[in-house]
């Protein structure tokens, strides 16, 4: 039986850039014997436009039946004074949380192509191979209480709450522990144990978890220090592992030593092997709808989908050295062309993958 896709276009880029890694998946499947359907839902302001709702429940249930979601972004200003739970990004978390997909691995892998591409120097991010393991459906964005509330003296005030249980500290530090079996046997734990209770219960658990890692070099870094490694010596780091909002931001970081944004996919999965795929870009709202935007965030992304829920790892090698021949070629959407240098659509970029599979 073949298995099933489900596509989640979304709003701004998300619909362009999808649109070039179905190209990718219809090429595997006429050029190379994979064997998928697809089918597409609405998540986000799409979902909201479609369906009154970011998530709708035809969408999420779709994704619970699916072997694997590839999603593009979520987002706009025209959602942006919403109420917050009818809000694109709600759909996004929701989707998250509602699948459990606690473990999101970000790689920030330099092609050798884009070392000029990169706003540092070549030296600083030639060889580049880092891996940010970030925790993605606890702390900060999901804890409670949270909201705005009036105070006695008349003031209102805005809180939310940092939260991590010592299990869920546990299954993320595992992922990043096997990761970094996988690769370098490197990990750096980011945290703020300097301030935080929580940060301390944090590297108690990965010091625990890493007892059963004896091969792993563990070590830890506050992530003020972290932001600041990350763009003077990037290289020092094989994998990192963190909470939801330090990774979110740390990977937006790292993904500048690799070129651009446009560059960096991710996979989300749960304790049961599902998983979900994106670029770790939003919908760009200031370029959307214009044709320029980089697929290859999102063609990488069907790369990891392949490897990580298909078990297709010849095809995601495939997808991956397709990607470096456009580069070799010297394709480069805007994001990646120097200043004043000819850039390519996101259509001929797409295309380009396709003829280089
Ligand atoms: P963004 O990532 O959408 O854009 C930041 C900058 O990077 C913009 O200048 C944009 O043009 C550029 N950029 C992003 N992806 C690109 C690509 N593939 N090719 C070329 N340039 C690209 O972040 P933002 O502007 O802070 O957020 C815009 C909207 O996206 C917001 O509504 C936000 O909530 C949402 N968002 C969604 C996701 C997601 O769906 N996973 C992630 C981040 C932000
Ligand atoms: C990301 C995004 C999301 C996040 C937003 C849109 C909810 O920034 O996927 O990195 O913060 O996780
Ligand atoms: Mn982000």
């Amino acid at each position: 039986m073949s298995r099933k896709i489900l596509l989640l276009p979304g709003d701004g880029i998300g619909p362009e850039i999808v649109a070039e890694a179905v190209k990718v998946i219809e090429a595997l499947k006429t050029r190379h014997g994979l064997d998928v359907e697809t089918e597409e839902a609405p998540i986000g302001g799409a979902g909201y436009d479609a369906a009154g709702h970011p998530l709708p429940e035809a969408t999420l249930a779709k994704a619970r039946e699916a072997d694997a979601v590839l999603l593009g972004a979520v987002g706009g200003p025209q959602y942006d004074k919403l109420p917050r739970e009818l809000r694109p990004e709600r759909g996004l978390l929701g989707i998250r949380k509602s699948m459990g997909l606690f473990a999101n691995l970000r790689p920030a892998l330099l092609y050798p192509e884009l070392a000029e591409a990169s706003t540092l120097k070549r030296e600083v991010v030639e060889g580049l191979d880092i891996m940010i393991v970030r925790e993605l459906t606890g702390g900060i964005y999901f804890g409670e209480p949270r909201g705005i509330r009036e105070r006695e003296d008349g003031q209102r005030e805005g809180f939310n709450t940092l939260v991590y249980s010592e299990s869920e500290i546990e299954r993320i530090a595992r992922v990043a522990f096997d990761t970094a079996m996988k690769r370098g046997k490197r990990l750096c734990s980011v945290d703020k144990a300097n301030v935080l209770e929580v940060s301390e219960l944090w590297r108690e658990v990965v010091e625990r978890v890493g007892l059963d890692y004896p091969e792993v070099e563990l070590s830890h870094m506050y992530v003020d220090n972290a932001a600041m490694q990350l763009v003077r010596a990037p290289k020092q780091f094989d994998v990192m592992v963190t909470t939801n909002m330090f990774g979110d931001i740390l990977s937006d970081a790292a993904s500048m030593l690799t070129g651009s944004i446009g560059m960096l996919p991710s996979a989300s999965l749960n304790a049961d092997g599902q998983g979900m795929y994106e670029p770790i870009h939003g919908s760009a709202p200031d370029i959307a709808g214009r044709g320029v935007a980089n697929p290859l965030a999102t063609i990488l992304s069907v790369s990891m989908l392949l490897r990580h829920s298909l078990g297709e790892a010849a095809l995601a090698d495939r997808v991956d050295a397709a990607v470096g021949q456009v580069l070799k070629q010297g394709l480069r959407t805007a994001d990646l062309a120097a200043a004043g240098a000819p850039a390519v659509s996101t259509r001929e970029m797409g295309d380009a993958v396709v003829a280089a599979l």
